[in-house]
């Protein structure tokens, strides 16, 4: 058990820097994500904590131990790859030992722990086989095997579900998460796929361009985006952004002269201000008979329409700009429509178009 700390930690290759004054308390037992897109700095910040690369400034400590200067095998962390790293020529039987026996662990020992391991990863009855023959979801739960049976003090895993379909991804995503949560190990999770982020993570760190964005909760995050890159970056389909200028109770869009009515959610805020108006495909639903006259709402056009099943993504048009609404299956327009999309002003987001961030709202 044990906490992970980034004290201004900043990396550079050569003169390139990558990671730039991070900083980031990760608690005992908690399971943070690290999420960015490509190039961000995820991997080698997890690196780092591995011992597999070195830090230019700043610390790393795990629980109260400075571990800059600390070789990877004692640092007391398992680490979890995209490419299982199997021994191909080993059984799974001696891949799950292999670590064990390199720390001399006794034979009575290893046996224990690894019919635990194997146990809870359902690889029991594979034991004996070699990696060639499991599947790619089988082989991804003996690289999970190798890491448990260590009993580290940290679990490390970089994108350990990209390699996996869609469906097996699902489905080892809420493995993972249910076996932290009954070994209640402290873990670093890194990946560049947001929903993996959202479900798993008990907080996220989201990160770009080597510096971390905003760090909470999940819904945190998805409910207050800090700012725009954040605020894109989780949500699927992504958050609408409309460019307006604040004028009295409302805002004029951009490229068109619709007036959006925002009463008190712009009260406070400067006549002419630049500000993105922000709003998720699912804080737009279809005009109803029983909406008041006055209720805030988008004249749009619908011109790609997704059926789901049990929703309806919608690509609309108003002006120049374009707006993606996730309505129900039984308020959806037809393709060339124009509808009526009103606004849940309670969950719009205003950002500052100068600077990007939250307007407090
Ligand atoms: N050994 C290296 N030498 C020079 N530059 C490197 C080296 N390793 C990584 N980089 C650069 O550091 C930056 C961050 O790389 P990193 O692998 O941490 O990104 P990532 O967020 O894990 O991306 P991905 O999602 O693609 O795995 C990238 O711009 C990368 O090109
Ligand atoms: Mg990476």
């Amino acid at each position: 058990m044990a906490t992970v700390s980034f004290r201004e930690v900043s990396k550079s290759y050569g003169d390139v820097p990558v990671i730039e004054s991070l900083n980031l308390a990760i608690e005992d037992q908690e399971f943070m994500v690290l999420v960015g897109p490509s190039g961000c700095g995820k991997s080698t910040a997890l690196r780092m904590i591995a011992g597999l690369e070195d830090v230019s400034s700043g610390e790393i400590a795990i629980g109260d131990r400075v571990v800059n200067e600390v070789p990877p095998k004692d640092r007391d962390i398992a680490m979890v790859f995209q490419n299982y790293a199997l021994y191909p020529h080993m059984t799974i039987r001696e891949n799950l030992e292999f670590g064990l026996r390199m720390r001399r662990t006794p034979r009575d020992d290893r046996d224990r722990l690894v019919s635990e391991a194997s146990e809870m990863l359902g690889l029991a009855e594979v034991l004996e086989r070699r990696p060639a023959q499991l599947s790619g979801g089988q082989r991804q739960r003996v690289a999970l095997g190798r890491a448990i049976v260590r009993k580290p003090a940290v679990f490390l895993f970089d994108e350990p579900l990209s390699n996996l379909d869609a469906k097996l991804r699902g489905q080892m995503r809420s493995e993972i998460k249910k076996l932290q949560d009954r070994l209640k190990t402290t873990t670093v999770y890194v990946t560049h796929d947001q929903v993996e982020a959202m479900t798993m993570g008990s907080r996220i760190a989201v990160m770009k361009d080597g510096r971390i964005q905003q760090v909470g909760e999940p819904l945190e995050i998805y409910d207050r985006p800090r700012n725009l890159f954040v605020a894109g970056f989780i949500g699927t389909p992504p958050m609408n952004f409309l460019p307006a200028t604040v004028a009295g109770d409302g805002a004029f869009l951009e490229g068109n002269s619709f007036r959006l009515p925002l009463a008190r959610t712009v009260s406070g805020i400067a006549a002419g201000r630049r500000m993105i108006v922000g709003i998720r495909p699912e804080g737009l639903r279809r005009r109803a008979a029983t909406d008041p006259a006055g209720a805030p709402s988008l004249p749009l056009t619908a011109e790609v329409v997704e059926p789901l099943g049990d929703e309806v993504i919608v690509h609309a048009r108003i002006g120049e700009s374009m707006v993606i609404c996730k309505l129900g299956p039984r308020d959806s327009p037809r393709m060339g429509d124009s509808f009526d999309a009103v606004i849940d002003l309670d969950r719009l987001h205003l950002f500052d178009a100068a600077t990007s961030e939250r307007i407090a709202s």
